[in-house]
């Protein structure tokens, strides 16, 4: 079905529905004015997936205006959620929102009644979407990483604090109470000194390692040539899933219609792919390596070395470890190790800290399939998944003293706490609005995306990299330099 049909349907389909309840034109640029109570006007890029729970972060307390998603049954499927999210509040559905599937288009045709922009595509259109966004000055949140290549991630944040936005990132860990009291604890002495950091994730849980490419139909419901946007075009393609995986394990990657487990890229199953996607390092990287970066002081390594399983040009590897080099900072200079995937179909996981010996702490690290260890020389933080919401202090002693200390008072909280916990969106929303900027706004989250896809430099040149950060630039071999940006964007794509 071509767009034009599916925008004009819907269009007729809701033009009562617009008409009673008319949206009041643009709130745009509301920071200072008068502002209590006032609903934004919000459009979703990539409506279905995770575009979904972002659209109901905002929601209930704004309206949306639009949303775009390149495949119409999800387009569909995401409005009908939409609708049912705000039924099942109890509270009336406001005017249905506009339905596209080229984000060029609406953004043409619905910016001057548009605040805001949620961007939550595959990674690989984040850079377009956001930019297109921003050069007509519209605020943005951008799911994570906010880029798959580190000069998109700079040209970003510089065209956005150039245009003076409230931006954010969709790592809702930064939103949360845990990563700031880890930040608290040692800060003010609960584990003595930092000396290392532990981090490892299960991902890939979808196919990744060299895949091969195979013809195939391109279902009628996805328009592929908009689903590519910025990259070269060329015919759909579905792949072999590699030898030995559990196709269950590719279950987020089900095809519906065929009842069996997608070997398409799209949906969800783009991670792998370099040109698409970013690995589970830059999958769960702007996760796990959040509170990380945070407690750090929000440096970036000087090196990187790396050992993983085979890569192609195309695809990241099924396991991989790698070690960033911090300089010393609030903290003395110290190690920090990742690992990701499986060896031999043993989850590949860091040797569980020295602090860690009871059984209880033995059980959390074994149950633990991501997470993180600040280990100290008096105690160790363990987190036993992505986002660090209730991290703990082993051993079990030292806990109890460091929460005798935060009752007495001897430990303080000092971080500023999230207006939105746990929603992102609905933070970014919430500062539109009343002004300032969430945490994770793009003087963080564009180096904490740099942080993370360095170590994405030294997985695709297999080798250990070491970065000036200034001049933007491996300085040890030339090689991974090329890694740095995108080959080339397709015409009539780039804002
Ligand atoms: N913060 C989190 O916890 C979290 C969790 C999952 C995904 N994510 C991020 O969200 C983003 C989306 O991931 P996903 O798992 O939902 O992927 P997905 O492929 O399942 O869904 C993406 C949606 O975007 C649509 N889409 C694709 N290209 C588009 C385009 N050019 N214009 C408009 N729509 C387009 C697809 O049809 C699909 O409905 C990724 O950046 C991912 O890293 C974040």
């Amino acid at each position: 079905m071509g767009l034009n049909i599916i925008s004009r349907r819907h269009f007729l389909g809701r033009t009562a529905s617009l008409t009673a309840g008319a949206f009041t034109g643009p709130n745009l640029l509301l920071r200072g004015q008068e502002k209590a109570g006032k609903r934004l006007n919000i459009a979703i890029i990539g409506a279905n997936g995770k575009g979904q729970s972002d659209t109901q972060g905002v929601t209930l307390n704004h309206n949306i205006v639009a949303l775009v998603d390149v495949d119409s049954k999800r387009l569909d499927e995401a409005a009908k959620k939409r609708e049912k999210h705000h039924l099942d509040s109890g509270k009336e559905a406001p005017p249905a929102p506009k339905l596209y599937q080229d984000f060029r288009k609406m953004l043409d045709e619905c910016a001057n009644d548009i605040d805001g922009v949620i961007v939550s595509t595959p990674d690989h259109t984040h850079y377009v979407a956001a930019m297109h966004a921003i050069k007509r000055k519209k605020h943005v949140c951008v799911q994570k990483p906010l880029c798959n290549r580190i000069s998109e991630v700079r040209d970003m944040h510089a065209a956005a604090k150039a245009a003076n936005l409230v931006t954010n990132m969709g790592n809702q860990g930064r939103t949360m109470e845990g990563q700031r009291l880890a930040k608290e604890w040692i800060e003010q002495g609960a584990i003595g000194t930092l000396k290392e950091i532990r981090l490892w994730t299960n991902r890939p849980i979808w196919p990744q390692g060299p895949l091969v490419k195979k013809a195939a139909e391109c279902p009628p419901e996805l328009n592929w040539d908009l689903w590519l946007s910025s990259e070269a075009s060329e015919p759909y393609f579905e792949f072999e899933l590699p030898a030995g995986m559990d196709p269950k394990k590719n279950k987020r990657g089900m095809d519906p219609k065929k009842n069996k487990p997608g070997n398409s890229v799209h949906p969800f199953t783009w991670r792998g792919w370099w040109q698409f996607g970013s690995g589970a390092l830059g999958d769960m990287g702007c996760h796990i390596m959040d509170a990380t970066f945070s407690i750090l002081g929000q440096l970036i390594p000087e090196q990187i070395d790396v050992t993983s399983s085979p890569i192609s040009d195309t695809c990241a590897p099924v396991w991989s470890d790698l070690t960033y080099h911090m300089p010393a900072g609030k903290h003395a200079a110290l190690k920090v190790s990742w690992k990701d995937g499986s060896k031999n179909g043993v989850a590949n996981k860091p040797e569980i800290s020295p602090h860690m010996t009871s059984e209880l702490a033995k059980k959390a690290f074994e149950k633990a399939s991501s997470g993180m260890m600040f280990i100290g020389t008096e105690g160790t933080i363990f987190e036993g998944e992505a986002y660090c919401s209730s991290p703990v202090i082993y051993n079990e002693e030292r806990y109890t003293e460091v929460r005798i200390d935060m009752k007495a008072g001897k430990i303080v909280k000092t971080e500023t706490r999230s207006a939105m916990p746990n929603n992102p969106q609905g933070e970014w929303a919430h500062h539109i609005v009343n002004g300032g900027q969430p945490a994770s706004n793009f003087d963080y989250s564009a180096p904490l995306t740099e942080f993370v896809l360095l170590g994405n430099l030294a997985v695709r040149a297999q080798q250990s990299v070491q970065w000036d950060k200034q001049n933007m630039k491996v300085t040890n071999a030339e090689a991974p330099n090329k890694f740095i940006s995108r080959p080339a964007y397709r015409d009539g794509w780039k804002a």
